[in-house]
């Protein structure tokens, strides 16, 4: 399918970040049982409920757009997950899993805030500038629930390395 505007450029993305949320919630379930360090397992249980919001907010935007849920597949995610997947399995010492983990579940935090980062600036420059098709995207609606995830997963962010230094890399190190 060719892309011809940024309105379908922007839904291109929506549906990459679709594809890529619910790899993530089934990856986090996956590290939740591999991690063993409790506070750990309890970030990414809160994280996974902030997860399966985040996707429902996504069904929101898509039908805002008059579109029905759909993802594309997302080889950057599927990377990043199989790329961790590949290191936790050479890992044996448990401390040391909990950090790979911590850094993997990271790693995927970050490529969420700079697709979000991205959808919020096109969902506010295309409800802005385009007039007639203001009402079609939405407008601001969609920039606030994109903002709203946004936040979450700079939140995320935050904690992970929070929990990280306090922590998880000083008990494996
Ligand atoms: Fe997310």
């Amino acid at each position: 399918m060719t892309i011809q505007s940024m309105n379908e450029l922007f839904h291109h993305e929506l549906q990459d970040i679709y594809y890529a949320e619910n790899q993530i919630a089934k990856s986090l379930s996956e590290m939740m049982d591999q991690a063993t360090d409790a506070a750990l397992v309890d970030n990414f249980e809160h994280h996974l409920e902030d997860t399966h919001e985040q996707i429902k907010r996504l069904e929101q935007v898509f039908r805002a757009l008059g579109q029905s849920p759909k993802g594309v597949t997302c080889q950057a995610i599927l990377g990043l997950i199989e790329e961790s997947q590949e290191t936790l399995r050479e890992i044996e010492d448990e401390r040391v899993r909990d950090a790979a983990i911590l850094a993997s579940a990271q790693a995927m935090e970050r490529y969420e805030i700079t697709r979000y980062g991205t959808l919020v600036a096109w969902a506010d420059q295309l409800g802005r500038t385009i007039g007639a098709d203001q009402t079609a995207l939405g407008g601001l609606e969609i920039v606030d629930l994109l903002q709203l995830t946004l936040d979450e997963e700079k939140n995320q962010d935050s904690r992970l390395t929070a929990l990280a230094e306090s922590r998880i890399n000083r008990l494996a190190a």
